[in-house]
């Protein structure tokens, strides 16, 4: 008989029990993504890939084999770092390879983007898609721009 109240004294608590374990668990799925989402760092740099790169270069960086060279992993991404802003501001037509792919159709200027924003976007595409470069400043911005304005 003792033994009997013990028993439906735990089970009368286990429903409690769950309901707390999913109350724990979705606070910690908020809390540890939550924070991940709201304050990247390269949020706007994202925003501008979506409006102006993400048409020609996917939303994953990748080729589109033979017509537009990939920017995830691409060694002439990294190469090519000081000439990013006359790049993405004045475009490029000319014959590139790019991890081994041969690479020549137009890719247009984009006047509207201001230095502020060049710098952002090159840093989103740095950091994106498990790229990894050193941060841009504004002021690099500007002095890349020096060699083709
Ligand atoms: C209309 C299509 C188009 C758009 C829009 C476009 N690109 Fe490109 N991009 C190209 C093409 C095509 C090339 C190759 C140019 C060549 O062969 O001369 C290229 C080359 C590049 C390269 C150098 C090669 C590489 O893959 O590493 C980078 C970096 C790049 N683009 C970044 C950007 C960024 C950033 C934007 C947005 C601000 C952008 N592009 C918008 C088509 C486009």
């Amino acid at each position: 008989m003792k033994n009997l109240e013990i028993k439906n004294d735990v089970d009368s608590h286990r429903p409690k029990q769950a309901k707390l374990t999913i109350i724990v668990l979705l606070y910690t799925i908020t809390f540890l993504f939550a924070p991940a989402c709201d304050s990247s760092p390269y949020k706007q740099g994202k925003n501008l890939y979506v409006t102006h790169c993400q048409n020609c270069h996917q939303e994953d960086g990748n080729a589109v084999m033979g017509l537009i060279p990939p920017i995830a992993g691409s060694d002439y991404l990294a190469a090519n770092q000081d000439n990013l802003p006359c790049l993405i501001r004045y475009g490029l037509n000319e014959p590139i390879t790019v991890n081994g792919m041969p690479y020549h159709h137009e890719m247009p200027k984009n006047e509207v983007l201001s230095e502020t924003q060049i710098a952002n976007v090159i840093n989103y595409i740095n950091n994106a898609w498990g790229n990894k470069a050193d941060f841009v400043s504004y002021d690099m911005v500007l002095e890349g721009l020096k060699k083709c304005e």
